[in-house]
């Protein structure tokens, strides 16, 4: 991809408020979204988040409710609730160094350093008190790699945050799985007609936004 073909979809992208409902993303570009989700990197590896895809017209009707009204929520193609772990704990670590250890074909042993600096980091240090906030930092790392990704796939999306937390946990039964929903992403294709679509990109100039030293 070129340079030109980068900056292009991203100026191309915009945060879309209206959905064509009849268009929907083709499943081979849809795999390739979710393997970008998946590829999202995270501190220490430790991925603690879960990413609730729903296509279902069933349960999103049920969250409209809780959006906002966001009509993006029931008109996209794929909408991705976005979970972030609400308490890291020595358990989850593991969990990872066993997949780590199992992928790597190495003894979880040879992790043993490795564990040690993050549990006592994002379990009992001072990142633990917040490890809640700590994942949903992770969860909007998974957010960008998204939007960019469905951007240069020709795919829009919408970032939402006007969401209730609270009600998509319930709704979804997250937080009796350890998980409360951070953000939300609508993707699918822009309906003709959605003013939003013709407007200036409008941002800070890079003067104010960047330092060079
Ligand atoms: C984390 C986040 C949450 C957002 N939540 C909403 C939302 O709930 N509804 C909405 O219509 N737009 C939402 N937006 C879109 C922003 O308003 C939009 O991205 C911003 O104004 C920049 O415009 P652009 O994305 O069209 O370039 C959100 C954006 C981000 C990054």
């Amino acid at each position: 991809m070129s340079t030109q073909e980068l900056l292009g979809a991203l100026e191309w992208r915009y945060a879309t408020k209206r959905f064509d409902a009849n268009k929907k993303i083709p499943a081979d570009v849809w795999q390739a979204l979710e393997r970008a989700l998946i590829l999202t990197p995270t501190s220490y590896g430790l991925q603690p988040y879960r990413f609730v895809i729903l296509t279902d017209l069933e349960k999103r009707a049920e969250l409209l409710a809780h959006s906002w009204n966001q009509p993006q929520v029931v008109d996209c193609s794929h909408y991705v609730v976005m979970a972030a772990r609400t308490k890291m704990t020595e358990a989850d670590v593991d969990n990872w160094i066993q997949r780590l250890a199992q992928v790597r074909k190495m003894p979880p042993a040879a992790l043993t350093a490795y564990r040690g600096m993050a549990v006592g980091d994002i379990v009992h240090g001072s990142r633990g008190k917040v490890s809640h906030e700590w994942a949903a930092r992770q969860v909007y790392i998974a957010l960008g790699n998204l939007m960019t990704c469905a951007a240069v796939l020709g795919v829009d999306a919408c970032p939402m945050e006007g969401i209730v937390p609270a009600e998509y946990d319930r709704v979804l039964g997250l937080r009796d799985a350890g998980y409360s929903a951070a953000v939300a992403c609508a993707l699918g294709y822009r309906a003709e007609g959605d003013k939003y679509a013709a407007l200036s990109k409008a941002r800070f100039d890079a003067a104010e936004l960047i330092r060079k030293i």
